[in-house]
């Protein structure tokens, strides 16, 4: 006899492990359970004996890794009552927030920098009818506004400074765990306000560790590495910095909301940060799409970039098993993917048979 058991979200799925209770009532979209794919091509093209992983979160319902930690603060916010919720954005955080709020029936205030959100994240936004602010300024004058208003409006924060937030998103090292049997050696990500990275070690640690009388899950953790873009590494200058700039926008942050976490992450895990110009970040990105059929936005192929360069040095050595996390997906940022392929010449031809014949005959 079958068994069928309908998978309803990261919040049902570890609940043992989550703040919550039989009475709370889950707000969720189905997010979580992402792909974990094994790289097949790229390990061969850098000509390198490494299994690389990428967690695919592009796959979460508003395309972003941003919706594990939305159910579980949404959930919260309802659970104590609240009836709007605000956050500042490079994007992907106000789309998932927006989408949450509706499923919730609460409202959502988004600041977001006026001109540098990528169109797909514009698009979802609108369209679940957030409130939109755009402000004059940057992702990280906007988090320091939104701090201020909470203080002034009946309005609960769902940046990632909310702890419901990386409790949400401490599932994704779980997932991992339970699909590869083990921690991975290495664990790869994009650094931004440095939430997720937080959030991954934090899964890691419980899973390490006997858990409220749940037994140790895996052996050991892995050694995290933080990769920023370039032109917004504060990590790697050691100090925060104002003017933030990168093709990236999603991680456009000069003021990290989780710095001291991130650097502790760091010491525990025996970690490292490290920053690659656009070119570098962009060049991950095409390869990802181009070798693997893999399309992630630029800020995601960050980790892939990061992961690359220390397994050619050697940091990462021979025999390492490393997972990278692809935070969001590819079509959130359509206008910087056009002009990634722009020596791409599609041909236009006639709507005939012999015309299409030829199109593909002249190409073989
Ligand atoms: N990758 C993507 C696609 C992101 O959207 C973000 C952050 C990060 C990486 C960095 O994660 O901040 O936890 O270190 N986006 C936030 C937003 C800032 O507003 O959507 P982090």
């Amino acid at each position: 006899m079958t068994t069928h058991t309908r998978y309803t979200g990261l919040i049902e799925h570890y609940r043992d492990r989550l703040p919550v209770s039989d009475s709370t009532r889950i707000i969720s979209l189905g997010e979580g359970n992402t792909p974990l794919i094994e790289l097949h091509n790229i390990p061969r093209l850098i000509g390198k004996d490494v299994k690389i992983y990428v967690k695919y979160e592009g796959l979460n319902p508003t395309g972003s890794f941003k919706d594990r930690g939305m159910s579980m603060a949404v959930t919260k916010a309802v659970e104590e009552g609240s009836q709007a919720i605000i956050c500042a954005s490079t994007g992907n955080t106000s789309a998932a927030a927006a989408a949450y709020a509706v499923r919730a029936g609460i409202r959502a205030f988004v600041l977001i920098p006026e001109g540098k959100i990528a169109q797909g994240k514009l698009a979802q936004t609108l369209m679940y009818g957030a409130e939109i602010i755009q402000i004059r300024g940057n992702f990280d004058e906007g988090m320091s506004l939104v701090k201020q208003v909470a203080d002034h409006a009946p309005v609960t924060i769902v940046n990632s400074i909310n702890p419901y937030r990386l409790e949400g998103q401490k599932t994704a090292a779980f997932e991992i765990v339970d699909e590869l049997g083990e921690a991975p050696d290495y664990h790869c990500l994009p650094v931004g306000n440095a939430g997720n990275i937080t959030a991954y070690w934090n899964g890691y640690s419980e899973y390490a560790k006997e858990t409220n009388g749940i037994p140790a899950v895996s052996s050991k953790v892995p050694v995290m590495c933080g990769y920023q873009a370039a032109g917004a590494a504060p990590f790697t200058a050691g100090k925060m910095i104002d003017n933030p700039e990168t093709v990236a926008t999603a991680i456009r942050i000069g003021h990290p909301q989780s710095w001291d976490l991130a650097w502790n992450v760091q010491k525990q895990s025996k970690g490292w940060f490290d920053s690659f110009a656009d070119e570098k970040i962009l060049a991950a990105q095409k390869m990802l799409s181009a070798y693997e059929g893999i399309f992630c936005e630029p800020a995601s192929a960050t980790s892939l970039a990061g992961a690359i360069n220390d397994i050619a040095t050697g940091k990462i050595p021979e025999g390492s098993t490393i997972v990278c996390t692809l935070t969001g997906n590819g079509l959130k940022d359509p206008d910087t993917a056009i002009q990634q392929c722009k020596d791409a010449h599609p041909v236009s031809i006639d709507a005939s048979l012999d015309a299409v014949k030829k199109a593909i005959l002249d190409n073989m």
